[in-house]
């Protein structure tokens, strides 16, 4: 059985400046979306708004390429699958899927961010 889809519009592109973390709040849950790279072509990354270590705001967190660093700890997470690189966090950090139509982004709710899944 397919898993139902709930992507939802979080703004336009031109609304989050490349490679500064945004929070946004959609449909009750908190989350941060970020162009990755400057133009509007992503990619696109969001992910759960606070570590899964201690709750540091993850809107503040240093990210290199595809790999977020909490400004807490240090703990280092990939963006594209979720999966902690570095502790001290042993969790994985709840990443959504992504896309781009047209001028839009839209977050996948009900979608981690596996490509395969
Ligand atoms: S709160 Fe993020 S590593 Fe501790």
């Amino acid at each position: 059985m397919s898993k139902a889809t709930r992507a939802i519009c979080v703004g336009t592109a031109d609304r989050f400046p490349s490679r500064r973390p945004r929070r946004v709040r959609v449909a009750n849950t908190s989350l941060v979306v970020l162009n990755g790279e400057s133009g509007v072509s992503g990619p696109w990354y969001a992910y759960a708004s606070v570590c899964p270590h201690r709750g540091a705001p993850l809107d503040d967190a240093l990210v290199i390429g595809s790999i977020l660093v909490c400004p807490w700890h240090g703990s280092e997470f990939d963006l594209r699958a979720g999966n902690y690189i570095q502790g001290p966090s042993t969790c994985p950090l709840r990443v959504f899927k992504v896309s781009k139509r047209r001028k839009r982004i839209f977050v996948n709710l009900e979608h981690d961010g596996d490509p395969d899944g």
